[in-house]
């Protein structure tokens, strides 16, 4: 698996031999310095929920790739307005792609797309295969849903944790949650965009790390293989 960082919650992951795009806010993202969109090949596009700081670039990365959108049964209907294709899904369902099995899981946060339209509930996901293993939790609180996750996945190999707090679960909350879905490779997210959400990084490394938890806060662009 690798991962690779491109500011706020957007991510690339190559998962069993497919790009898959994460929640793209590229264009709007203020620390964002080469802000090129149209370079981006991926074949998926997976969005956890309708919020501008989650969904912004989508439409153009879709339409460059052909990629489908996997997201809420809302968000997917909004996308194909749009021509986009996509599959739909809502939380507690799974569905096996080319890449491995989704599983849709819940988050704690509030869903509503750019227009004003209804995005249905906000969302996580879990995705496995043979080999790998990774939970995108996406924007939410800590809560007792992620005790679940244990249960669906025994032996996670990765988790990518909202870390910036006033939106999101901040640090220690997300220490909570690393433990609770038995997780040691936690990699940050949701933090430093605005000035809502800014961190110190050395104090989140050693919050992770008093509980044996590593915290990877990449630098943007950056990537790390699994
Ligand atoms: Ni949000
Ligand atoms: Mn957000």
């Amino acid at each position: 698996m690798n991962i690779k960082y491109f500011g706020h919650s957007t991510f690339i992951i190559e998962f069993g031999g497919k790009r898959l795009l994460f929640d793209p806010f590229i264009t709007g993202n203020p620390l964002v310095e080469e802000k090129n969109v149209e370079s981006i090949s991926v074949d998926h596009i997976l969005l956890s929920h309708g919020h501008g700081d989650h969904v912004a670039d989508a439409e153009a990365i879709a339409k460059n790739n052909n990629a489908t959108i996997i997201s809420t049964y809302e968000i997917v209907e909004w996308f194909q307005q749009k021509g986009i294709s996509g599959h739909p899904m809502n939380i507690g369902g799974e569905w096996q792609f080319d890449f491995g099995k989704v599983k849709m899981v819940n988050a704690v946060h509030s869903s509503v797309l750019p227009d004003g339209t209804y995005g249905g509930n906000p969302v996580g996901f879990l995705l496995t295969n043979d080999k790998e293993s990774l939970y995108f939790a996406g924007d939410t609180a800590l809560t007792m849903d992620m005790h679940l996750l244990k249960m669906f996945c025994p032996t996670l190999q990765v988790a990518i944790l909202p870390i910036g707090s006033n939106f999101t679960m901040g640090v220690s909350d997300a220490v909570i949650a690393a433990e609770w879905i038995g997780c040691d490779q936690i990699i940050g997210c949701h933090y430093d965009t605005f000035g809502y959400i800014k961190i110190d990084h050395k104090s989140a490394k050693d919050a992770f790390a008093k509980k044996g938890k590593l915290l990877t806060l990449l630098p943007l662009g950056d990537s790390i293989q699994l």
